[in-house]
């Protein structure tokens, strides 16, 4: 499904670009240019990267030995 249609954005591009490294919106729209035109996709883009970084989260865990993961990680993510 496209996100951002001026920069023909699909969700598959914000998987991508997650897996890259993205975290936010504004790395979204460095990487990606979602935002950047008309703005109309904001809201859909913030919902699929929240959705996107779920799924990466989840299965970077599953693949990281117990010992290796932070003790707090909502705590590292604030900082
Ligand atoms: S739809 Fe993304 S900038 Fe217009």
């Amino acid at each position: 499904m496209y996100v951002c249609v001026c920069n023909a954005v699909t969700e598959r591009h914000i998987v991508a670009a997650v897996r890259e490294g993205a975290t936010t919106l504004r790395h979204l729209r460095r990487d990606l240019g979602v935002t950047a035109e008309c703005g109309r996709c904001a809201r859909c883009a913030h919902d699929c990267l929240r959705s996107a970084l779920a799924e990466h989260n989840s299965t970077s865990e599953a693949s990281t030995p117990m010992f290796a993961r932070p003790m707090f990680p909502l705590a590292l993510e604030a900082v």
